[in-house]
């Protein structure tokens, strides 16, 4: 074994420690002491839509508050929790009395502003992904979750990641399946775009406040445009989200559950380096659907330096064998290692050696007894970590997918400039075209602040 592949077993045994300490202590012994049950008090902001498929996962718990700019919606989560305060505003919802948690299905442009007003008062949260939509908006969530790391619990909504393909590809590529990892790509198909904003279409109807749907974002005119598949639950966002404004289009949405496959094996914190290829040129106004944004990922205690590429396109990484189609995958990883290749979906993985020397001598997996347990129920995860002591034991929480979408964000950056970018993890900073800077943040109406 080499030295790297010792620190590596030894990094996965302690995780897998982590893994299976989520305990929930009994009721009332740490979380809650003066109530009568061990339930979370939960705003739902952005009650219906995406909300309505967590539903059933917070019936366990006392869901006191709804808010929702659209009286329709609102009136849906009503019926489905008749004894919660109704809200408008958010920024008023979160000062609901006797809050314990947040659980965020707003629209993009405003999870990173909900969220950190939700930390700014200790209230654990559920984010819908994507986490934030510019680089800016994800550092300075990670860092006020950092501030409160120890005490509140946080999750992004990414779910595919309690398929235990997860840990299982982290686990065979980190103790050495396919040798020294070399590069990893994550790939989905089906990527659209949008020719612009909407023109106006006059009023906005009188069951949506149009205004504070904006929230933050730059003035755009009603448009029923926006709002055209809201009446299909978890699929309103395809409406609205490849707007710049808005979101940050298929890297955010897709890009957000698929580069999570790599995420979780890499360990890494931030890219030194960022550059895009795409067939389409920069739109001001919508995301591209054609990109291919590739990061270089500085080396850690188990690997050497690596490139990571997602793709969201078409085409997707070159097949390491002309009788295995990619394409065939549409939400897929690859990681290349020096003795061979692993191919994974979000459930199934596909190890192949390759080479003179691939036999597999080198690779020792890990007993059964040292894989990481099953996370279970995604949701429920953090509905535990909220009330059990351990509130950083959340598989996505705020520090992990803070990293990742700074990543993908960065990518876009890259394709916006048109450059490749050299990148200042710490500073938060290009520091090879300074007019790049500018896709690092976005505008926002005044009176709007993320540090509510
Ligand atoms: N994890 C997943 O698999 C998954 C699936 C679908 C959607 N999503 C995410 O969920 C979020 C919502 O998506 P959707 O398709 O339900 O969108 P949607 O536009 O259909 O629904 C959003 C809901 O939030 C309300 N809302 C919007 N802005 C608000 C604000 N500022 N304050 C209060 N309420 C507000 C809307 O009126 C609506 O009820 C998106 O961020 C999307 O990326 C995640």
């Amino acid at each position: 074994m080499t030295d790297k592949s010792i620190s590596r077993r030894k990094f996965l045994t302690n995780s897998a420690v982590v893994g299976t300490g989520l305990l929930v202590l009994p009721s009332g012994t740490l979380f809650g002491q003066n109530r009568p049950s061990n339930k979370l008090n939960i705003a739902l902001v952005g009650a219906w839509g995406r909300a309505s498929q967590h539903y059933g996962a917070l019936q366990g718990e006392n869901v006191v508050a709804l808010c929702d700019v659209d009286k329709n919606n609102l009136a849906k989560a009503k019926a489905e929790f008749p004894q919660a305060a109704e809200y408008e505003d958010w920024r008023k919802c979160l000062d609901h009395k006797g809050l314990d948690a947040v659980l965020c299905c707003t629209t993009d442009h405003t999870h990173a502003f909900v969220a950190n007003w939700a930390l700014n008062r200790d209230l654990h949260v559920y984010l819908e992904k994507p986490l934030a939509i510019t680089v800016n908006e994800a550092r300075t969530l990670r860092a006020t979750y950092l501030k409160k790391k120890g005490k509140l619990a946080t999750q992004v909504g990414t779910q595919r990641h309690a398929h235990p393909n997860f840990n299982r590809l982290r686990e065979m590529i980190q103790d050495g399946a396919i040798g020294n990892l070399k590069e990893a790509h994550a790939w989905a198909r089906h990527a659209q775009s949008r020719p612009g904003y909407l023109p106006a279409a006059g009023p906005a109807p009188a069951h949506l406040n149009y205004d504070l749907w904006l929230g933050p974002s730059p003035e755009h005119p009603y448009n029923p445009g926006y709002f055209e598949l809201g009446d299909r639950a978890g699929l309103g966002c395809q409406s609205w989200n490849k707007y710049w404004d808005f979101s940050m289009g298929y890297a955010g949405d897709w890009g957000s559950h698929t580069f999570d496959l790599v995420w979780n094996v890499i360990d890494a914190e931030r890219p030194t380096s960022a550059k895009a290829e795409s067939s389409e040129t920069p739109n001001p106004e919508t995301t591209p659907a054609d990109l291919r944004a590739s990061f270089m990922i500085p080396a850690n205690d188990w690997r050497d330096e690596i490139r990571v590429t997602w793709h969201q396109s078409k085409t997707g990484p070159g097949s390491p064998l002309d009788w295995i189609n990619l394409d065939t995958i549409s939400h897929g990883a690859l990681f290349k290692g020096d003795q061979g290749y692993v191919i994974a979906d979000f459930q199934k993985r596909l190890l192949l050696p390759f080479g003179k020397n691939a036999d597999l001598s080198y690779f020792d997996p890990r007993d059964r007894a040292d894989t990481a347990a099953d996370l279970g129920h995604f949701q429920h995860q953090w509905t535990n970590a909220c009330k059990n002591g351990k509130p950083a034991e959340t598989a996505c929480n705020f520090e992990y997918g803070a990293n990742m979408i700074e990543t993908l964000c960065l990518g876009l950056a890259a394709f916006r400039a048109g450059a490749d970018l050299d990148y200042d993890g710490a500073a938060g900073r290009v520091t090879n075209v300074a007019s790049a800077n500018e896709y690092l943040t976005k505008p926002y109406r005044q009176g709007w602040t993320m540090d509510g």
